[in-house]
């Protein structure tokens, strides 16, 4: 039995795309690929890359100051702030704690959630879970990576696959009878398939040495053709769970802001809750992947551009190395 005493409702969005770029041709210069090969396959033409120095606490920092101010919010009066990333600065602290202090959210307790690509709804999930039992009544949840630092440039499977980027929201205490917030979250976890997605060195099993620099074993490792079929299995499972804990059905869905890890994945998951690909906001063609930032870059897109209105209902679904995942149904507020 699920009671909830308010509603987490989003008062504020934002994002920040670093300045630099990388194109498919840029690409074939690197490793042998082209964008005859990767457009067609995964709906990419271009990435942003964060510059030397610009960090993913940075972008994450300029993300939630977006956010807030959108929000109306002052930095102080944020009680929490969750920042979901597989690519902090530093292994220790938390990316967090490093954005607390760039942004001023002095009275906040802040901490990572590490569930890679499904990052944002996870840390999505626990901050309206403060925000529903009154633990708090603002909290930001920002989705943050430079998975440029993390991938391997001369693996033509993964390289033309990731971009860096944050995105936020900022959640508010919102009464029950509002009608806006976030109606519903599920996620689901499958460790037994981790080896599909993972990153063997830099961790406390095997840590950084030399044999593991020459090898490239610190960087993203993936079978993608395995991970593209639990993707669409996945994503179309926990959203129509979403939708259905929501109490809504998926024809009451206005718009589908996804993951972006391949259009055709995206196109796949469309397809199954019988969604017209207009209702689907993409971003993928100038951003490529970037984890758990995919989806509030996206949404702070479509709000910005008058797309998402007040009355819409929004499905947010994910999927990711773990292999995590997860969807959540939120109603737009005024
Ligand atoms: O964010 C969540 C996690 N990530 C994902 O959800 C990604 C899921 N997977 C995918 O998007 C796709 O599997 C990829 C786009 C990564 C790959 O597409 P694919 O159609 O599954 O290709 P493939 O891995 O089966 O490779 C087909 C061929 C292979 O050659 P052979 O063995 O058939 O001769 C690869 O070596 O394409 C080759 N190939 C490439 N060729 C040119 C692989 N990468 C490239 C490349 N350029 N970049």
């Amino acid at each position: 039995m699920k009671t909830r005493l308010y509603r987490a409702a989003i008062a504020g969005t934002g994002s920040f795309l670093p300045s630099g770029r990388l194109t498919n041709d840029d690409l074939a210069k690197m490793v042998d690929t082209s964008d005859e090969w990767i457009f067609p396959r995964t709906g990419i033409r271009s990435r942003h890359i964060a510059g030397k120095g610009e960090n993913t606490s940075d972008m994450a920092a300029a993300a939630g100051r977006r956010a807030l101010e959108s929000a109306g919010v002052r930095p102080e009066d944020v009680q929490l702030a969750v920042v979901a990333t597989i690519s902090p600065d530093s292994p220790l602290p938390a990316c967090s704690c490093l954005v607390q202090t760039k942004i001023g959210l002095a009275n906040a307790t802040c901490f990572d959630i590490s569930a890679a690509c499904s990052g944002f709804i996870y840390a999505l999930d626990v901050a309206r879970q403060f925000v529903e039992t009154g633990a708090v009544e603002t909290a930001l949840v920002i989705g943050a990576e430079k998975m440029s630092a993390i991938t391997d440039w001369t693996d033509r499977t993964t390289c033309i696959l990731f971009g860096d980027g944050a995105g936020a929201v900022v959640l508010r205490r919102a009464e029950e009878e509002a009608g806006g917030g976030v109606l519903s979250c599920a996620t689901g976890t499958d460790g037994s398939l981790a080896p599909l997605l993972f990153i063997e060195a830099g961790g406390s099993a095997l840590p950084t040495s030399v044999e593991t620099l020459e090898a490239h074993r610190g960087f993203v490792k993936m079978d993608g053709h395995t991970i593209f079929k639990h993707a669409v299995r996945n994503m179309a499972n926990i959203a129509g769970k979403a939708i259905a804990e929501a109490g809504l059905k998926p024809s009451d869905i206005d718009w589908i802001v996804p993951h972006q890890a391949n259009i055709r994945i995206i196109q796949a998951v469309a397809k199954s809750l019988d969604t017209p690909m207009e209702k689907v906001v993409s971003t993928i063609e100038s951003t490529g992947n970037t984890t758990a930032a995919s989806i509030p870059v996206a949404l702070d897109l479509a709000v910005a551009d008058g797309r998402i209105k007040a009355g819409d209902n929004v499905l947010f679904v994910a999927f990711g190395a773990g292999l995590t995942w997860g969807a959540s149904v939120v109603r737009w507020g005024s």
